[in-house]
């Protein structure tokens, strides 16, 4: 793991890397225009050359000359220093390290509030690399990260920027994890490799039949990998207020007999992103000693096309009693959501968070990298909302219009699990999951779209996103404060 330290504010250090922050129409950050003139003046030139001009995502490196550092980089911030252009432009320079081969990197800091935790968390995010699988794996030899001009009492908000972003990771890891090694009993196991603050229940298939949990055994039917129930605890003595959160755990989502094509199977590993963010914020809140009692639920199960798999026209009870007339086994995150869902209702929270990749249309209706808000408590979604829009990850309220309820009617059961047609999918899709949380505060967050990425940006890499871990930390953050 990367060491972390803060203090100073000169280039006495030795480090191989010293990255030096640039704002807009090349305005000189902390320490960049001292790093300038040392350097000497062929160095505005090639900056010229390069068209470096501290465009947000630019960063352009030289040899230290003189300067004690094998390389000096200079990175882009664009033209505010707010906390997530900060976190961004650390993501640049954290993805600038581990392309170069360095042993420590010096990393310059805008002196504003909160850069601490923004470079850290930026720098960590951006650096990260799934490469488990590779049989020549990159050493990652960036071991020391110094951070000069901040403030000398910080050794703390490291800590708490670094937990969250190894939340993150986490969630990331086990999403780039293949499907064929991350079964539902394997990823149930991984659970218990968290922090030891948390406690682990792990339910197999044949105590979810004596529970009821129908929503997880119809959609577990079709696979040969049996699911599970993971209910995770995490219980402080100094707790003020409860927050369960559900997340859905399809870690291979084939469509099921209503059969996905290829190119829509291609990334169904990752749906499994709702239940590894449960996993990665409970880690950091664990961590983080907040003072708050947290529930995960995480149905885990894979969508499979076996002989028992479900068929279109089946009806299954779940776990709170209602049945559900399956017409498209593709729609299967919001079957097993069902069951997870009464399972936290049942322990009373004060607010139920789900997240899940659920509906195709969420992306379609807000693109690849923004979440959907959905909810039935105005006070709890714009919670939700400041959460998100406070840690930089992108999510929007949808409406929950009551009026397409009657779009879920079933003539032979109490529900069916699809719309006729795919208008207001992502709806329709908050509807069905509405049905389960009774009157409680409850906010659903679709991440289809942002809990993966195809390209590079900043400190997203290809691949998993760990999207929305940092939301989650920060709402059990805001109702640890309130009580
Ligand atoms: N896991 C998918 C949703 C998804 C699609 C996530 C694309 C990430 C990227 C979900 O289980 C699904 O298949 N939903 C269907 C619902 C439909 C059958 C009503 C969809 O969106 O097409
Ligand atoms: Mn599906
Ligand atoms: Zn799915």
């Amino acid at each position: 793991m990367m060491e972390i330290t803060a203090g100073g504010s000169t280039f006495d250090g030795v480090a191989d890397l010293l990255i030096l922050p640039v704002l807009g129409d090349l305005t000189w950050g902390p320490g960049a225009e001292e790093a300038a003139d040392r350097l000497g003046p062929w160095l505005a030139e090639y900056l010229e050359k390069r068209d470096f001009t501290g465009a947000a995502g630019q960063i352009v490196s030289v040899p230290g000359g003189g300067l004690s550092y094998g390389t000096v980089a200079f990175v882009g911030l664009g033209d505010e220093a707010d906390a997530e252009s900060l976190r961004r432009a650390a993501g640049v320079a954290g993805r600038f390290a581990k392309t170069y081969s360095s042993a420590a990197t010096t990393l310059h800091l805008i002196s504003v509030d909160g850069a601490v935790e923004a470079v850290t968390l930026g720098y960590l995010l951006g650096a990260y690399q799934f490469d488990e699988y590779k049989s020549e794996p990159k050493p990652n030899l960036n071991e020391r990260l110094e951070l000069l001009d901040a403030d000398t009492d910080v050794a703390e908000r490291i800590d708490r920027a670094a937990a969250v972003a190894r939340g993150v990771m986490l969630a990331r890891d086990l999403v780039n994890q293949p499907a064929v090694d991350k079964s539902p009993v394997v990823l149930a196991e991984r659970a218990r490799t968290l922090s030891d603050r948390i406690s682990v229940e792990i339910v197999d298939e044949v105590e979810a039949a004596e529970r009821g949990y129908g929503g997880l055994l119809a959609v577990g039917s079709g696979a040969t990998n049996p699911p599970r129930m993971v209910i995770l605890r995490y219980e402080p003595k100094d707790a003020k207020s409860f927050l369960a959160l559900v997340g859905k755990g399809i870690v291979f989502d084939s469509g099921g007999l209503s059969l996905k094509p290829a190119k829509g199977m291609e990334d169904m590993k990752t749906d499994m992103a709702g239940a590894a963010s449960v996993y990665g914020a409970m880690q950091a809140i664990a961590e983080l000693g907040l003072p708050i009692r947290v529930l995960g639920v995480t149905p885990l199960s894979e969508n499979m096309t076996g002989g028992l798999a479900q068929r279109p026209g089946d009806i299954y009870t779940s776990y709170t009693g209602k049945t559900i007339e399956v017409l498209n086994t593709d729609a299967e995150g919001r079957l097993v959501l069902g069951d997870g869902l009464g399972i936290a209702a049942e322990a009373d929270p004060d607010l139920i968070v789900d997240i899940a990749t659920l509906t195709g249309a969420a992306k379609v209706a807000l693109g690849p990298t923004v979440g959907a808000i959905f909810g039935n408590d105005d006070e709890a979604i714009s919670m939700v909302e400041s959460a998100a829009r406070f840690t930089g990850e992108p999510m929007w309220p949808m409406p929950l219009e009551r009026s397409y309820r009657s779009l879920l009617e079933s003539s032979v059961a109490d529900m069916k699990n699809v719309a006729a047609d795919r208008w207001g999918g992502a709806i329709t899709a908050a509807l069905f999951l509405s049905e389960f949380v009774g009157e409680r505060p409850w906010v659903h967050l679709d991440v289809a779209g942002p809990a993966r990425s195809d390209r590079v940006a900043h400190y997203i890499g290809v691949g998993a996103t760990g999207f929305p871990v940092r939301t989650l930390v920060e709402i059990a953050e805001q109702m640890a404060k309130k009580g």
